[in-house]
Parts: structure tokens; sequence; C-alpha cells
């Protein structure tokens, strides 16, 4: 099959994954309003085209909290990324690494902190929730401190899961769930082979290297959804920012008050994101969200976006609508899915491609330089 991008990836991915995991990252929350509408509002963004403006000479890099990436584009933090590919967060980060962008890494990875920072070349960024078990978020914030993380994103939109109707249709969960993700596992055989059998341990190796004993799939859903603590207010997170020493970011913002909080609570940055369109179905998408956020925090903090992203031209329109650097999830995973390191990163190339692209079209010589002045009204 041809692949000249992430649709082309994600058709790819479809045909070597069980049901059960290319639906758990293919679907959202409810009727899956808010995921379309990600996709939808995103693409709706018109552009400016502007010509005989000379952009020959074209500067992708973008420095975030000190550091020197080669475009504005960092990998998001996605659980059970080592489902997709046989160690599959340490081929991502390979993939980060070698492309020079941040690689942000799940609490929920399957393979631990400690064998993906000894895959990577800079430092990985880590991502955490926020959890009952502050033992665990203590202890994990301490390994990836130690490992020489420095940046934090903190997921705030899940206090609760959301309501994710494909993953008992899919075999995630459900009746009879173990022996139909068997059954789809054999019925998988590239997929089997490779993740299923030489892909092992399937753990949540952070959690297991906390608790000292193996976990799987089904703790997964389980400590999910026994975990996450809906109680949860600005107050608490206060200890969190006093005893991390690096950034931190807090990744779930989708009101411009809420942004103002993060930044009076004294955050680096944000991920305006609605979790993908897998938490609150009927949320704006993010692509309607950013530029209001934007006006309320632009230049005070640095701004993140995700949602949607499937193109250059998608970071692009991000950027134009107010964010300074912008996070993929699913298009990177399609990509892993389908050819792990190696996919990836023609993933990313086939991005950056589109990116400088669309400088030359729109006339700017630097990412800096886009902004709300090159959206077509
Ligand atoms: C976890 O963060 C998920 O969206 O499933």
């Amino acid at each position: 099959m041809i692949i000249s991008s992430a649709t082309d990836f994600r058709e790819a991915a479809r045909r070597k994954l069980p049901p059960f995991l290319f639906h758990y990252l293919d679907g959202g929350a409810g009727a899956e309003q808010t995921l379309r509408s990600n996709v939808d509002d995103l693409q709706s963004i018109k552009l400016r085209q502007r010509v005989l403006r000379g952009a020959e000479q074209l500067d992708l890099g973008v420095e975030l909290f000190g550091e020197r990436y080669a475009m504005p584009i960092a990998l998001a933090p996605i659980g059970l990324a080592g489902m997709y590919a046989r160690r599959g967060e340490v081929q991502a980060v390979r993939a980060a690494c070698h492309r020079n962008i941040p690689f942000i890494q799940s609490t929920v990875s399957v393979c631990p902190l400690s064998e993906v920072a000894a895959q990577a070349s800079h430092p990985i960024w880590f991502q955490l929730y926020v959890l009952k078990d502050r033992a665990f978020m203590r202890d994990v914030m301490r390994r990836a401190w130690e490992l020489g993380s420095t940046t934090l994103v903190f997921t705030v939109d899940m206090p609760v899961p959301g309501a994710r109707y494909r993953d008992a249709h899919a075999g995630m969960s459900g009746p009879n769930a173990p022996l139909r993700r068997m059954v789809q596992a054999m019925l998988h055989p590239r997929w089997a082979w490779d993740v299923g059998v030489f892909g092992r341990p399937h753990d949540l190796g952070n959690i297991s290297a906390y608790r000292g004993s193996a976990t799987g799939l089904a703790d997964y859903i389980g400590w999910l959804g026994e975990n996450f603590d809906p109680g949860i207010a600005w107050q608490d997170l206060e200890w969190i920012r006093d005893e991390w020493k690096g950034k931190l970011v807090i990744k779930g913002i989708l009101d411009p008050d809420d942004a103002r909080d993060a930044l009076a609570f004294g955050a680096d940055g944000i991920v305006v994101s609605n979790h993908g369109g897998r938490q609150l179905d009927g949320a704006l998408s993010t692509a309607q969200a950013l530029p209001i956020i934007a006006e309320a925090v632009k230049g005070k903090m640095t701004i993140f976006a995700d949602g949607g992203v499937r193109t250059g031209t998608d970071v692009f329109r991000m950027l134009a609508l107010g964010a300074d650097g912008v996070l993929i999830g699913r298009a990177f995973v399609y990509a892993l899915a389908t050819a792990g390191q190696a996919g990836v990163e023609r993933l990313l190339a086939i991005m950056e491609k589109d990116l400088r692209t669309n400088m030359v079209l729109t006339g700017v010589k630097s990412v800096r330089e886009i902004g709300p002045h090159l959206l077509a009204r």
C-alpha cells in the first residue's frame, strides 16, 4: 500500500492491528462529536496565500523550555503505545530523538521510564495524571527526575475516564474481553508475532516498577477506573508544583478562565486539549478554543495544542491560531503501528515537508512568524 500521509498510516494500522487496539486508539467519547470536530474545525481553517515574498531560507526550529528543537511538533503521551509496536515507546523515542523533537512519555506506558530513557539521546518529557495514589506520583516523579526529565506534563482533563463506547464493542472491555482479544490476535498474525510474542512483557512498566510486581492489560483498565481522582482541585496540585524542580505543563485546558488559573498557579505551559475527543463529548474543538485561550495568555506562558492534527498544514493552522507548539497523538501511533520507528520518522518527514511548503506559500521564513495575521478572514 502506498503511504503518503497520516490517513494512509491510519488505514495500514487498521489492517494490521487487532480491532481492540485500533478502536481504542481511533475512538473517542460518546457519539464522538468532539473527536470529529477536532479534525473538521481544524481543517476548515483557511490560510492567507501570499506570493513573491522571498521565502527561501526557512527556519523551523523552536526553543522550548531552554532546549532547541528541530520543529514545533512533539509526540503526545499515549497510554499503551507499547502495544502498537514492539517495545513501542522505545521505537517512538528513538524516532523523536532522531528528528530532534520532544517525546512525552505516558504514565501508563508499556515500557518503563528507565527502558525508554536509556534509548533517548535527549531528555524525555514525562506525563503524569492526578491520581489517588500520591505515593506512586511521588515515586514516578522522582524516577523521571533522576532519569533526566526536566519537563512534567500534568494531565488534568481525566478526573474520570470518558465513556468510550467503541471499547466494549471492540473487546478492550466488555463481556469475554480477554478471550475476544486472544481470537483477534490470532487473526492478526503480523501484530501477534511482532508485538504479541516478541514485544513482551506487556506490562504497565512504570506501575510494575513501583509495585514490584507485574501488571497487565486487565490492570490497565481497572487501574484507570479506580485511580483517577474526581475530587481534585488546584490546591491539590500545590505540592507537585512545590516539589517538582523542572518545568510544569498543564495538559487539558479548554477554557480561557482555566488557562488564567494555570498561569496564576505558576505553570510554565499549557496544552490546549480535549484529550483527543476522548473525554467530554460536546466540548469545543481545540481549533475553536485555542484562539480564545491565546488571547488570554499568549506570551505569558508556552501554549501547546493538540486534537485533530494530521498534516503539516494542521500544524501550521494551530500555530496560526496561537500555539507555540503542537502535539501529535493518534497520527504518530498509526505510523508506529504500521512501521515502528521508521514509520514515525517517515510521518515526521512528511509533516515537515508539508510545513515547509506551507511556509513558502504563505510567505513566512520562520515558524516564529506564524500567527493570526496568516488566517484568512
Ligand atoms: C488515556 O489517557 C486515554 O485517553 O485512554
